[in-house]
Order: structure tokens, then sequence, then C-alpha cells
């Protein structure tokens, strides 16, 4: 099988490191595992470097990490047809939906529990989130519910519309809870402000003061701001490796013969001619992993394309003498990450 090899101390030091930046400033950090379909043994690492809680955004992953003793938050907006289990398996969620809130709060009732909820304020990223001016309204409506306490509030920044989280965003997301507090006379313990994007304004001294949460999961992972994809300073990268075994390696053209159909995806493929070159094909396809999401570790290997289950690669360039069996390795993105962590056909190997 493929392989997809997770360095634990890596995870746990870059964890330490994170935590190191936000703890002074009074940050709580909640550590996403959804890139790792809630593994519990990285998860166990996330807590070992120091992380308050942990953070999912699957009901399923949440599942697996129930026996860890720390709060943990379902991070996407829940399914009415998951009010229930959310209860069940997270102590804190990010809501939106007023009826789904009422839906936390009857389940919440019916398994005696307190739930938390963050109330998601859109800020202009347009995923989730309520409109600032519908906030006094959804507040008012949150506070005559019995068996849900509004946490705090929050926003999720650059993951759809790739917007900033800024000074000004923010400062008006800290702004818009001051005058919460003042009209209806509360304390909010949290303002939630974002993910791995928002960690470039620690760095720049910029992060407001009031910001007391942060859900972070790629800055652990890849040891990266996202805002500017600024490699964060003493962390790993290559946290995680996955890689794939040659199955054929063969002398042959760079231009296929004959007629020129369709690919394995319906597409018609365009070719250069090269002239003879090295191919290589490994055991790993579309079915696991985007092949345009990997990097060879060996510069010499060039990916060609891929169908369901191969992947085709130059290996002219190579220094190395490849043989049947040896295994190529690959560094990942999130999204090949998140791939090759879903398939079941690659095998997770925590070291
Ligand atoms: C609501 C929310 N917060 C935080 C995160 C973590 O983002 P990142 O991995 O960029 O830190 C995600 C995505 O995983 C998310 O959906």
């Amino acid at each position: 099988l493929p392989e997809l090899i997770i360095n634990l101390e890596k995870i746990r030091f870059n964890t330490e490191k994170i935590v190191k930046m936000t703890k002074d400033r009074g940050i709580q950090l909640f550590a996403v595992t959804k890139a790792f379909c809630g593994m519990p043994e990285v998860a166990e690492k996330m807590i070992e470097g120091g992380a308050y809680g942990l953070a999912d955004s699957r009901i399923e992953n949440l599942k697996k990490l129930m026996h860890l003793k720390v709060p943990k938050m379902l991070l996407r907006i829940p399914m009415i047809s998951e009010a229930e289990l959310t209860v069940t398996v997270s102590d804190i969620s990010l809501n939106s939906e007023i009826n789904t809130i009422k839906m936390l709060d009857k389940a919440a009732g019916k398994q005696k529990k307190i739930h938390k909820i963050i109330l998601m304020i859109d800020l202009g990223d347009l995923r989730e989130g309520i409109l600032p001016h519908q906030l006094n309204e959804t507040i008012r409506i949150i506070l005559g519910l019995d068996h849900i306490m509004l946490e705090g509030i929050g926003t999720n920044l650059t993951c759809y519309g790739g917007i900033l989280p800024t000074v000004n965003n923010l400062s008006y997301l800290v702004k818009l809870s001051q005058e919460v507090e003042t009209k209806f006379g509360l304390k909010l313990n949290v303002i939630s402000g974002g993910n791995s994007s928002s960690l470039y304004l620690i760095e720049n001294n910029e992060m407001p003061k009031e910001i007391n949460q942060l859900r972070i999961g790629e800055a652990i992972i890849f040891g990266r701001e996202t805002a500017f994809g600024k490699q964060l300073d003493g962390l790993f990268s290559d946290v995680c490796i996955l890689s794939a075994e040659v199955i054929e390696l063969k002398t042959k053209g760079s231009v296929p013969i004959g007629t020129v159909g369709m690919n394995a995806f319906g597409k018609k493929p365009f070719f250069k001619d090269l002239g003879l070159i090295k191919r290589g094909i490994l055991a790993i396809g579309e079915q696991d992993v985007s092949f345009e999401n990997l990097v060879p570790i060996d510069a010499g290997i060039k990916l060609l394309g891929a169908s369901s289950d191969h992947l085709i690669a130059d290996f002219s360039k190579s220094e190395k003498n490849y043989a049947m069996g040896d295994k190529v390795e690959f560094m990942l993105n999130y999204k090949s990450l998140l791939q090759s962590c879903s398939s079941n056909y690659v095998k997770k190997t925590p070291i």
C-alpha cells in the first residue's frame, strides 16, 4: 500500500512553538485534527504540545477523540440532523443558524448538558456567519435558551473568499463583542479570531489584544502561516510524507502512439515529444490523491499524469537508480494530505 508517514514528534514540536506564540497573549489554541481524520495519536501529541483543546469539522472524527479530556469543538456549522451527536461529541460548536442553535438547545436539554456555542460572524469571506446587523436579534434569541451558553463570537477568514484577517476586520469583531456585552449586560469569554491565516498578525505585533482564541490546523502541520504562505521560524514543514512503490520502469516514448481519444477521466490529453524517456509507474492514483498536489522529494522525478490507480512519472533526470519495489516519497500540501489521509487504500503510519 502507499504509506502516509506522520512524524508525531514534529506535530508536538510545531504545536508547542505555536502555543508559545499565542499563550503569552492570552490566546487559547484549539488544534485542528481534521486533516488527519481525527487520528487520536496526532491529537494526543497536539495536547502534549500544549493545545488548549481540539477542533474538527466532522462528527465522525470527534467521535475518535471522546476519550481525550480536553475541550472539543465542532468547526463546521452543525447539521440539524446531527444536533444530538454534536452535543454528545463536542463541548462547543461554531454556529450561524438560529434554528440549528434551537435544536442544539433541545438536544442539550435531553442529554442534561449545557452546550457552548460561538456565534460566527461573516466579516466578508462569504462562508459561514451571520451578518453584523443580525447580531443583536440573534443574541436576544440565544439568551432565551436554557441549555445553550453563548461562549463568545468568532469569525473565519481566508477560506472561501480569500479575505485576509487584518487589524481592521478583527478590531471590528472586538467592537461588536463589546457592543453585545454593553447592550445585554454580559461578559463573553471568547473572541475567536480565525485560523492559521491570523498568525501573521501576531508575528507583526498587530493582533488586537482582545482576540483570545485561534483554531489552528495548517500551521501545525506544515509549519507555515496561511495568509501569505510564509514559513514560521524553526517549525517543521515535513511532518507528513507520502510514499508509493515503483511497479514498472521502462524506457518508452513520450508521446502515445495511435489515434488520440480520451484518457481515463474523459479528457483529450496533449503530449510534448521529448523523445525516449525513462518512465516509471507508481502504485498510487487519483482514487487516493490528485497527483497535481504531490511534490516528489527526489527533484529528478517529474510527474506526468495519473489514472485511478497508476501514477506515471519521468525518472530520466533522477540520479538514483530505481528498481522495482523502491519507494518514491512526496511532500504534501493541505489538499493531498486530506485526500491521502481519507483514502482507505493508503496505510497511515505514525512514527
Ligand atoms: C472554522 C474553521 N476554523 C479553523 C480552521 C483551521 O484552519 P487552518 O488549518 O488554516 O488553521 C478550519 C479549517 O480547518 C475551519 O473550518
